[in-house]
């Protein structure tokens, strides 16, 4: 048996019922078929996705107890893996009964759920990756917050990096999730030594990217802009795209952001799974509009977090 006829095998059997369990407080992993505490959870050294970042992954949170929009997390992981010409051993429905059952083992109400296709572990001597078992990990985690809720109340200090550019998409495509974060953490050093706390790149030609973990928003002009191309398709960003679609509180431009235009935004927000919409009051050292978050931030922020509770983005860890 293969090792992904044996993982198979795991999942279609029930997954063990079991209620709180404090050994899982602190989270809980999918490794190889078994579920463990994520303190004990532990991928070989040889795994392609350690040694050559050659993987994707998503993460899609539960908030107060139920997933949110797990189903479309779960496409754009598939398409994702597919892209990347990855087999995992498990079919999307697998994946998706593991990502329930470990937020139902970790009884967290607000979790942030991580899922993982790598390329695997070579078999001995093997250079040619097509020749590799791709493998699956999953995990839940506490609730991850880039800015916590008090520290989004006023507003965040965002720089954007001068001497680090956004991997070009040629190179690394930004839309399939992906662990190549050196640019992105470098810029977040970056922003440190000159006052923020947070990073965002350029693409080199004068245009704002995104930062490490998170989409950059902006009006300007009263329009709610964000860059179309050269940035991950966020699921927040999406949600936002998709709640202006349906209740226009301002005209809306996907399109190249320019650092001029970003400079002279009367607002600008992040948007992540981690933390949601989060406003950026203070751009490389001066203030955006009067240094505190704007009224369109506030109101979309409001919204996003009230669209947890719709049935259709909805699904309980516990039903
Ligand atoms: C580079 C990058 N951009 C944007 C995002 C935001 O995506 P989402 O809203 O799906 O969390 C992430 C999330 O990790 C990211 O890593």
């Amino acid at each position: 048996m293969t090792a992904g006829e044996q993982a198979r095998a795991t999942t279609q059997q029930p997954l063990a019922a079991s209620g709180a369990d404090d050994a899982f407080a602190a989270g809980a992993a999918w490794i190889e078929g078994e579920i463990v505490p994520v303190a004990q959870a532990r991928i070989p050294i040889l795994d392609t996705g350690f040694v050559r970042s050659d993987l994707t992954y998503d993460v899609v949170s539960v908030w107060q107890g139920a997933f949110f929009r797990l189903d479309d997390h779960l496409a754009r992981f598939e398409r994702n893996w597919r892209r990347l010409r990855l087999v995992p051993p498990l079919a999307r429905e697998q994946m998706r009964t593991i990502l329930i059952e470990l937020a139902r083992r970790s009884s967290l109400r607000d979790a942030y759920v991580a899922m993982i296709a790598t390329r695997g572990v070579p078999p001995a001597g093997e250079r040619d990756p097509r020749r590799f078992p791709n493998r699956f990990y999953a995990y839940a985690v506490p609730f991850v917050w880039i800015q916590r809720p008090e520290q989004q109340a006023g507003g965040v200090h965002l720089v954007v990096a001068r001497d680090t550019h956004r991997i070009p998409p040629t190179s690394i495509d930004p839309t399939v999730k992906n662990f190549h974060w050196g640019d992105l953490v470098r810029g977040l050093y970056e922003a440190y030594d000159r006052g923020g706390a947070l990073g965002a790149l350029s693409d080199g030609a004068g245009n704002v990217t995104e930062g490490a973990g998170f989409n950059v928003f902006a009006v300007v002009d009263g329009v709610v802009r964000t860059p179309a191309a050269g940035v991950f398709d966020g699921m927040t960003r999406r949600t936002l795209l998709e709640l202006l679609e349906r209740e226009p509180l301002a005209p809306l431009r996907v399109a190249a952001l320019p650092l001029a235009d970003l400079a002279r935004a009367s607002e600008v927000f992040l948007t992540s799974t981690a933390g949601g919409v989060m406003p950026v009051t203070t751009l490389d050292g001066a203030a955006v509009g009067d240094g505190r978050p704007g009224a369109l931030t506030r109101a979309l922020r409001e919204r996003y977090w009230a669209a947890h509770a719709e049935p259709r983005w909805a699904t309980p860890v516990s039903s």
